[in-house]
């Protein structure tokens, strides 16, 4: 820490965040300091566009939205077995390692713990992250090698999420060996004033920057030297709630190389025009994804000549990067995008407000906002029914919860 509590109140002063000391003299010293560590970690003028950009339309510089080529696995007839041998050496030589993002709250679930923890209800009573590393192992067999595995938490489940894996003793994997542990960046959150919450615990209210942190905490938590050191050139980046998730994928990997491309992404196409999901697509001639809350209708219905969607490749969070491709994405900063949660917190008198409906910002960037970095990228479509059983909702909403997926699960292992 290199400034003093006196400095610390003027930057607070110019930054109009003064409360955020209200409940200092209260505070142990360990949690006194803490908290001044934290103010000096803020980057106030960031907090303040991002507060600014809440009031304000983002108006975006209109784009020219196109579509995008993919492949479908399943149609590459002679080129599947091409992919196949070009991806099969590359992972043999051990080119290739699985980050797991496991950083999200969950909120949607409604889980008292790390997602990656919860058990989806098959008879093996298996955890997310078991189910994963199952999978990663089996594959590993296959090649006759341990793809290293990188597990991005958040500061608020990082604890639990090695405790869990502990307990379970790395599922056969050895920590600092082949199986690692990194905690992803944190904004502060912040009432419709633009004030710093503070929470219960007395100190910043921090929450997690969303899946788009991913670039930025690979690099600035040396993961990608790590991975590096490992002789590993190709990384994929999966979400920790999809129960299907094929990390190991020769052919999306042969597509890669083949095409000379830093970033190739798999999809599953859309269920119907309505459904709500992001889709592939060029934004000025480059990748991106758009949102299906940017999509105009007559864009979300329009089909090619062979009556396929031309908008019509869902991004399901299965994307293999070129290590440089991470190191590029992670040096420049995303846009972040607003969200408005409920958040617990103490207020200017001390009290503790438990708020009935959201009251705070919380803000988040998004992966596939860094896809634009690249000229050029590989989709390959894939079955939704081998490789997309996501875990979002309780069973009650009755789509994308624990019991689709445990039955798409069982469905495909045959159980
Ligand atoms: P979601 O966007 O579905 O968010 O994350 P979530 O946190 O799991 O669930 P809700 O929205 O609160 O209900 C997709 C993937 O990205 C990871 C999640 O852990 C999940 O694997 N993620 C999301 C992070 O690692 N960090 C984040 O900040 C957000």
């Amino acid at each position: 820490m290199s400034k003093n509590i006196g400095e610390i109140r003027a930057l607070l002063k110019k930054y109009n965040q003064e409360h955020l000391l209200n409940g200092y003299d209260k505070l142990d010293e360990a949690k006194k300091k803490q908290l001044l560590e934290q103010i000096e970690s803020i980057d106030f003028n960031l907090v303040n566009s991002l507060y600014e950009s809440t009031k304000k339309e983002v108006k975006h510089a209109t784009q020219e939205v196109t579509p995008i080529d993919y492949v479908d696995k399943y149609k590459l007839n002679d080129k599947y077995k091409y992919y196949e041998n070009i991806g099969k050496k590359a992972i043999k030589q051990g080119k290739l390692a699985a980050v797991t993002m496991a950083g999200g709250q969950g909120t949607r679930l409604g889980y008292d713990g790390p997602k990656g923890t919860y058990d989806i209800g098959l008879d093996s009573h298996k955890s997310l992250f078991e189910l994963l590393c199952d999978s990663l192992k089996e594959e590993g067999k296959k090649y006759g090698v341990t793809i290293p595995w990188f597990i991005m938490t958040s500061r608020e489940n990082n604890d639990k999420t090695i405790e869990f894996f502990e307990k379970h003793k790395y599922f056969g994997y050895q920590k600092d060996k082949n199986i690692f542990f990194f905690i992803q960046g944190e904004l502060p959150m912040m009432d419709t004033e633009g004030k710093i919450l503070i929470g219960e615990d007395g100190l910043i209210k921090l929450a997690a920057d969303g899946h788009g942190g991913i670039y930025e905490a690979l690099v600035k938590s040396k993961m990608v030297d790590k991975m590096k050191q490992l002789g590993v050139e190709w990384v994929f980046i999966g979400g920790v709630d999809n129960c299907l998730v094929r990390m190991v994928d020769p052919v999306l990997m042969g597509l890669a190389i083949d095409r000379d491309v830093t970033v190739a992404c798999k999809s599953v196409v859309k269920a119907n025009p309505k459904e709500n999901v992001g889709v592939f697509c060029k934004k000025n001639g480059k990748p991106n994804v758009i949102e299906y809350s940017e999509i105009t209708e007559e864009m979300a219905e329009a089909t090619d000549k062979n009556g396929e969607l031309l908008y019509g490749e869902s991004h399901i969070l299965c994307n293999l990067f070129n290590i440089d491709a991470i190191e590029r994405m992670g040096a420049n900063p995303l846009p972040y995008h607003l969200a408005y949660k409920k958040a617990k917190y103490i207020d200017k008198d001390g009290n503790l407000v438990v708020p009935t409906s959201p009251n705070a910002y919380k803000f988040e960037a998004f992966l596939f906002d860094a896809f634009g970095e690249v000229d050029d990228m590989a989709v390959l479509r894939v079955k939704r029914e081998e490789e997309f059983a996501p875990v979002k909702n309780s069973d009650s909403v009755g789509v994308d919860c624990p019991k689709t997926a445990r039955e798409l699960y069982k469905r495909l292992h045959n159980m």
